[in-house]
């Protein structure tokens, strides 16, 4: 249940803060053309974006080249209404013809093969069970061309498994297209709940949004936190043919440098976000 402290102004809706907060979609299609390119000798043309809420990949992806395509799958009409109204809605006439929104579990629905599909934002730990996930991995790689990706990401280090509400993040404002001023927020990383034994976790979202309040719970997510050799085995399991471990280095104030290299071996630090790859 969501709780906003209200002060006189309405909230900013809170898809604004998420996607300012969490999301850099250039960054994701870049690094996953990039594998692609390494691996195939050829630019991708068609992504599949699971999970993908507002679809602001799958958008930028139509949006990005005229040769491009994507499909976008999630099972929130409302999020996908939401998404249809801002980051499609961005889109030219013959843009959106090359964006295919999907409403359906990705469990379950099929789409044309496609060069890269995307899961991020740890959305595929939902699926708690190694079967489920395993089944999920396959229906991924049979939607891919034979010269097919598929990235995935995942968080974690020492610091991953800890009970705790400290990670807050200064976000840069914005103004929205209905002409919304929403100042420099807070965005607050809340690991509510880890049950070592089987992995279990719940986080939140929380926004502080000066001159509005704090939103409580904006979001919520129960998963299973995998860990990256578990995703490699499955990966390959499902059929694809290698799995790959890509982590960025850190800046002198210890931040991620968001350089993102093949990895055998990494320090064993606080905290870290991977790409997982997985090479039809
Ligand atoms: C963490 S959000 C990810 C949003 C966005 N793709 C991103 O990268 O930030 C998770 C999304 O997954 C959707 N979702 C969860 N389980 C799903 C399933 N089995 N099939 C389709 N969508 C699902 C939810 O509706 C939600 O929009």
């Amino acid at each position: 249940m969501t709780k906003k402290k209200k002060k006189n102004k309405t909230f900013p809706d809170i898809h604004w803060l998420y996607e300012a907060s969490v999301q850099n979609v250039d960054t994701d299609l870049d690094f996953g053309v990039r594998i692609y390119r390494k691996h195939w000798k050829r630019k991708p043309l068609t992504i599949r974006e699971d999970f993908c809420g507002t679809a602001k990949l799958a958008a930028r992806w139509a949006q990005r080249n005229k040769l491009h395509e994507a499909w976008g799958i999630d099972f929130h009409q409302p999020t996908l209404d939401w998404g249809v109204k801002y980051n499609v809605s961005d889109l030219t006439e013959k843009q959106r013809k090359r964006l295919h929104l999907i409403h359906g579990n990705v469990l379950e629905e099929t789409t044309p093969k496609v060069d890269m599909a995307f899961a991020l934002n740890f959305s595929f730990c939902v699926f708690k069970k190694r079967d489920v996930l395993r089944d999920y991995f396959k229906k991924v790689c049979k939607c891919l061309n034979k010269e097919g990706l598929f990235v995935l990401d995942i968080y974690g280090g020492t610091e991953a498994i800890m009970e705790k509400e400290d990670d807050v993040r200064e976000i840069p404002g914005l103004t929205t297209p209905d002409g919304l001023e929403i100042p420099d927020f807070e965005y607050i990383w809340d690991q509510a709940y880890y049950n070592p034994i089987n992995h279990d976790t719940t986080c939140h979202i929380h926004f502080n949004v000066p001159g509005y309040g704090r939103i409580e719970k904006a979001f919520t997510y129960k998963w299973r936190l995998w860990t990256l050799m578990e995703l490699q085995e499955i990966l390959k399991e499902a059929g694809f043919s290698t799995a790959e471990v890509y982590l960025h280095d850190f800046d002198d104030d210890g931040e991620s440098d968001e350089i993102y290299r093949l990895r055998k071996t990494y320090e064993n630090v606080q905290g870290w976000v991977a790409y997982v790859v997985g090479v039809k």
